[in-house]
């Protein structure tokens, strides 16, 4: 059965959230079972960076990140939403990221199916969302993660503005519905 992680890197209830609840929705339909995960909203200590988890795949900190790691072992996609941060990766993913390590050294990420979304305020000309894309395809390749499917919402600066790109939402969904199914 196809399970999928959506990780929202937004903690308001913005843009990302609001995509993030569609794709839950229309997974439903087609019978795809899929969790949220909003770290900024949880308990999650920073990496120290001890490397202890590179030998015993463990981390030694009690917070979210435990339930959060047997619901990503548990999916077969990885469904990333950034909201563009002076063109940067969201910052509440890269800490997410960083407490995946204990998964690193045993390759649990390995052949999962990676999808990518970006959500930034302005035209894509105008002020770009390409390193934002990018450092996700980064994470992807040295996860060995197999990134399927990358999106990129511009013009959304208020929180509410992604719900008027409903067809834009439509035609991505049904695209990616097909790539992960
Ligand atoms: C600290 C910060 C930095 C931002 N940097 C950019 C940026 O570089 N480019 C851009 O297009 N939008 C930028 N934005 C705007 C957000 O990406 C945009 O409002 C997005 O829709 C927010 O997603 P959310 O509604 O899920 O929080 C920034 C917002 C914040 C708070």
């Amino acid at each position: 059965m196809t399970k999928v992680c959506i990780i929202v890197g937004s903690r308001r209830n913005g843009n990302s959230s609001h995509l993030a609840n569609i794709l839950k929705e229309r997974l439903k339909k087609e019978r795809i079972i899929s969790n949220i995960i909003t770290p900024g909203n949880q308990k999650i200590y920073l990496c120290t960076g001890c490397m202890d988890c590179d030998t015993n795949g463990k981390c030694d900190f009690k917070d979210d990140m435990s339930d959060n790691i047997d619901k990503v072992l548990d999916a077969s996609t990885l469904i990333f939403i950034s909201p563009d941060r002076w063109n940067l990766l969201s910052g509440d993913l890269k800490i997410f990221m960083d407490r995946l390590n204990p998964l690193f050294t045993p390759k649990k990420l390995e052949g999962k199916k990676m999808v990518s979304f970006v959500i930034g305020s302005e035209d894509k000309e105008e002020y770009s969302t390409d390193a934002t894309l990018s450092s996700l395809d980064s994470f992807a390749t040295a996860s060995n993660m197999d990134l399927i499917y990358s999106h990129q919402f511009n013009n959304c600066l208020e929180g509410t503005d992604i719900l008027d790109k409903q067809e834009e939402i439509d035609t991505v969904i049904n695209e990616l519905i097909k790539l992960i199914k």
